[in-house]
């Protein structure tokens, strides 16, 4: 029961970690801490009560990964988050996404080739949807051109998979997540943006905390009830938990196909006001936002149909919007009582 989980040390990873410990798995976490910090292990630790394997490698360095499959040799399953995942950043620098996000993928393979690994499941994005007509958005509408580099790895990493389960045992599992937001409910981990965070919730409760001065909503003239774009918010515990179901399905054998894709949202969508009144109302705080103009590639509106997630994986997100803000300002708190110690 051993699982590999790349960018375990990240914010969906770690939670993913924390899911797989607790269903049983024993988890060997290979981060390059990028983008992330080690005492991320001790937190896992304190939450789960096991201290997961960890090695710090760069899945571009194929010496470095060959070293940890031979470390691990009864590795079963591998869970892959290990990415850049800045929009911004990999319009500016498309080289160092493609080069990251998909060569590290590629050489990930061919250690599951080599040592015969057949459970892989991929961390992908609703991004592939791009702007869509008919909601809630199916596994079955068509992925069209990507709106950035980072994108178009989710993209073409999604199509290599396909290619490879079609030439060998490979049997993998896409999820593509919708915005996942909040933290675990015991504030040990949860989200760290570096510098100055693009997404929503991370911007709202550092406007909440004082750290920045106000939050701007990108555009009210979109044509959405209230005139802000739409989106499906899932909570990160829930999120994590999807990866479990993804590898017991894969366990479990009865699957039809080889490569299998999923949404994971909760079906429902929420507009920016909306998650701004959410927070205020979970935190008592009322928060200094203003509305400013369009930002450049936002699709209006997007949110998941899950069905084919509970069909088949038997996965359903449970919590709520409220929850998820509620989570996102403890874990907001908790990393401001830390800087001020
Ligand atoms: C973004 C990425 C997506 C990625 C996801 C990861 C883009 C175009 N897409 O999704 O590929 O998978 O993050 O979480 O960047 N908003 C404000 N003010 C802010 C920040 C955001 O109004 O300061 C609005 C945005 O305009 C958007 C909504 O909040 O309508 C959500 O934005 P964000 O959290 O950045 O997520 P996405 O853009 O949906």
């Amino acid at each position: 029961m051993k699982v590999l989980i790349t960018g375990g040390t990240g914010y969906i990873g770690s939670h993913t970690v924390v899911e797989f410990q607790q269903a049983g798995y024993e988890v060997i976490i290979v981060d390059n801490l990028e983008n992330s910090q080690p005492d991320v292990v001790d937190h896992i630790e304190k939450i789960s009560g096991i201290r997961p394997h960890f090695e710090i490698a760069d899945l571009r360095d194929k010496q470095a990964l060959i070293s940890v499959f031979e470390m691990y040799p009864d590795i079963k399953h591998v869970v892959h988050f290990a990415a850049y995942k800045a929009v911004g950043e990999s319009v500016q620098h498309p080289l160092k996404y493609y080069e990251n996000n998909i060569g590290g993928t590629i050489n990930l393979l061919e250690m599951l080739q080599y040592h015969h690994i057949n459970n892989f499941v991929f961390s992908s994005s609703c991004t592939v949807y791009g702007e869509v007509n008919n909601l809630p958005v199916t596994e079955e509408t068509p992925s069209v051109k990507a709106m950035s580099p980072y994108g178009n790895t989710k993209k073409i990493c999604e199509e290599l998979l396909m290619d490879q389960c079609n030439a060998s045992n490979l049997r993998v599992v896409s999820l593509r997540y919708f915005n996942p937001v909040g933290a675990h409910d015991s504030a040990l981990i949860g989200e760290l943006p570096v510098g100055v965070p693009n997404n929503l919730a991370p911007f709202i409760t550092q406007t909440a905390i004082g750290k920045r001065l106000s939050l701007t909503v990108h555009g009210n003239d979109y044509p959405t009830p209230d005139g802000t774009c739409i989106r499906d918010y899932i909570h990160v515990v829930d999120l994590a938990k999807a990866h479990v179901k993804a590898i017991q399905y894969l366990q479990n054998k009865n699957h039809t196909q080889n490569y299998s894709v999923f949404n994971i949202g909760t079906g429902k969508g929420n507009s920016v006001l909306e998650v701004i009144h959410a927070f205020e109302k979970v935190s008592g705080v009322k928060l200094n936002y203003k509305i400013g103009s369009r930002r450049e590639g936002d699709v209006v509106q997007i949110y998941a149909s899950c069905d084919k997630a509970t069909n088949i994986l038997g996965w359903k997100a449970e919590r709520s919007l409220e929850n998820c803000m509620e989570s996102a300002w403890k874990w907001e708190k908790h990393l401001n009582d830390v800087m001020i110690r």
